[in-house]
């Protein structure tokens, strides 16, 4: 079957870094006169995260949670030659070919747990999620969600699926709990009970190979113990399948 793949646009100029954010992602124009959020392949944390981002983003879009949209930026690293930021011209230099972009939520404010309220159900959706896909990186401290238009968006999947620095202990490390105090939503008594009974269901096989079929082939390519882009693929889906059914057991937290 022929799945959908990402949107690719080229990039075609570099604007500014993003104020915020560990791998230093950037701001770009592309062919498409779209503005997007640039996720290096060449940033120090490499292009699993970048892999991370597509699988849980697209994941997340197809439970119903908002998601910017994603595409692949294909990047000449010709456009970081006037660049006089030493750091970012390297960056763009490691970066040539391939790189994720995500629309660029003009206005965004990043999400305040004292000051927006979420509901009980839209927050148990949300931590759901993160449980599946084990995200350490939507704490209070740090929530990588956005306010934009007067509700929550999902930024920022790179810390998810750990166990994907070491396949050979997948099985072990995808069947630990999900710890959920310091969850960003926690204080907004998330229904996980509701989002399971809603969302564990969607989590198909099918579902799950629509999903990876986004991820870029160069990203998955020289991955010891897999011959081909379409085995490591299907080891993506295989933790997330087995976590959807009773991940939301094996949740612990304050509440
Ligand atoms: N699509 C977007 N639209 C608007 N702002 C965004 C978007 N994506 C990210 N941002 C802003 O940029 C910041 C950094 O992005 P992100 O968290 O994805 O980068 P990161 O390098 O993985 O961050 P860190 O490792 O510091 O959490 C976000 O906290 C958010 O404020
Ligand atoms: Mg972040």
């Amino acid at each position: 079957m022929a799945w959908e793949v990402l949107k690719e646009v080229v990039a075609t100029r570099y604007v500014t870094p993003l104020r915020e954010g560990g791998s230093l992602p950037g701001l770009v124009e592309a062919d498409d006169l779209g503005t997007y959020v640039l996720k290096f392949t060449g940033a120090g944390q490499g292009r699993k995260t970048l892999v991370a981002e597509v699988v849980c983003g697209e994941l997340a879009r197809r439970l119903g949670l908002r998601v910017p949209r994603l595409v692949t930026v294909d990047l000449d690293p010709v456009l970081g030659l006037g660049e006089p930021d030493q750091q970012v011209q390297e960056l763009l230099k490691a970066s040539g070919g391939i790189n994720l972009g995500m629309d660029f939520l003009s206005g965004a404010l990043g999400f305040d747990p004292l000051a927006f309220e979420v509901s009980a159900e839209e927050a148990g959706r949300v931590v759901w999620f993160d449980a599946l896909v084990n995200n350490v990186d939507r704490s209070w401290r740090n929530p990588n969600l956005l306010w934009w238009r007067g509700e929550v968006w999902l930024v920022d999947h790179g810390a998810t699926m750990i166990w994907h620095h070491n396949w050979p202990g997948a099985e072990t490390s995808a069947a630990r709990p999900y710890d959920t105090s310091d969850h960003a939503l926690a204080r907004f008594t998330p229904d996980i009970r509701a989002a399971a009974a809603a969302l564990a269901p969607l989590v198909t096989e099918e579902l799950l190979a629509e999903v990876t079929a986004e991820i870029p082939d160069v990203w998955l390519l020289g991955e010891p113990g897999f011959a081909t882009p379409d085995d490591l693929r299907r080891a993506y889906a295989e933790p997330l399948l087995a976590r959807a059914a009773t991940i939301h057991e094996r949740v612990k937290g304050d509440r």
